[in-house]
């Protein structure tokens, strides 16, 4: 089993998108995917649900929220599996060639969550000494090292646009990341920062942890651009620098980008299905899409 979060601390960048498509299109292929919504936002539980049937069959008692829930008012938290739902309409694709997309929606009072974790962990510096610091952020590692998640070929979590306690989670359950990006100056911002972030968790945690074979290392895998914008055959000029920023500060980058496509991305994922797998859309997008899932699997199966 492989965890992989897709994070950035910057909104708008793709993030759910690429969740959703990989995840899609991986099953496709007919591999076993779940993916975990982590963001208060929902987009992900809402580009396989419509909001009427989250509304009435998962928002009471099937979302993350309810299980962060367990985890902070019970001695020990429900199992995870419970919470594990499976979105009929991109299975009746995927289930053809034997694949299976499952999903952990979320909640939008997944915010409440994050504001009980902070207060637990004594304020929002989440200083390691707290005495809750340890369980709380391995809640979701734990959680995913249960029995019922090895049959899954890639459990990807889609993290929202900030380093609260949720995100924080998933990075320490994740044994890679991944970070969508625009190729902008906000974005190349935003991006160290995240650096930072990262490396203080991870070496707060590993020095909470009372054995070396515990300790984390999740694997940077690299930095997908998405929205490049063409002119002609060739990313816009004001793009180009900042695609080659990542090759300069030494991060890795994947090679394929997705393109800005107001055809592909623009009608919302109503029916359920997401983009890769739709019909009649833009080709040439859909096509970096399976090419983005490609590398990413093969990066994590190496
Ligand atoms: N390649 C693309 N071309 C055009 N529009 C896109 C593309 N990728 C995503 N979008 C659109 O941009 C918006 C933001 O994308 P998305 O929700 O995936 O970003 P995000 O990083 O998950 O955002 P947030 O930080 O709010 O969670 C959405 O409306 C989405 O449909
Ligand atoms: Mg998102």
């Amino acid at each position: 089993m492989t965890v992989v979060s897709v994070l950035n601390y910057k909104g708008g960048v793709g993030k759910t998108t690429l969740t959703a498509n990989i995840g899609a299109e991986l099953a496709s292929r007919g591999k076993s995917i779940l993916l975990i919504d982590l963001d208060p936002q929902a987009s992900l539980t809402f580009s396989f649900y419509e909001p009427e049937v989250w509304e009435k069959s998962l928002a009471y008692e099937r979302t993350i929220q309810q299980w962060f829930g367990s985890l902070l008012n019970q001695p020990t938290a429900d199992p995870l599996h419970q919470y594990v739902v499976t979105p009929p309409a991109v299975n009746r694709i995927v289930q053809a060639n034997g694949g299976r997309l499952d999903l952990i929606a979320s909640h939008l009072d997944l915010v409440d969550v994050d504001l009980e974790f902070a207060h637990r962990l004594g304020g929002a510096t989440f200083s390691h000494v707290s005495p809750n610091f340890l369980r709380l952020h391995r809640s979701l590692r734990d959680a995913l090292d249960a029995p019922a998640f090895d049959a899954y070929d890639l459990i990807m979590i889609d993290c929202p646009p900030n380093f609260t306690m949720t995100t924080r989670t998933a990075v320490v359950a994740s044994d890679y990341l991944v970070v969508p990006a625009k190729p902008d100056y906000l974005s190349t911002l935003g991006f160290d920062y995240l650096r930072r972030r990262l490396s203080m968790l991870i070496t707060e945690y590993n020095k909470a942890v009372s054995s070396p074979a515990e300790q984390i290392n999740p694997i940077m895998l690299g930095i997908v651009f998405t929205m490049i914008q063409y002119g002609g055959a060739e990313p816009i000029i004001a793009q180009r620098g900042y695609l080659e920023r990542p090759t300069r500060i030494e991060v890795p980058r994947f090679d394929q980008t997705l393109r800005d496509s107001k055809t592909l991305f623009g009608p919302s994922s109503e029916d359920g299905i997401p983009a890769v797998l739709r019909d009649g859309g833009n080709e040439i997008a859909q096509f970096e899409l399976q090419q983005i899932a490609s590398e990413l699997y093969a990066k994590v199966r190496n």
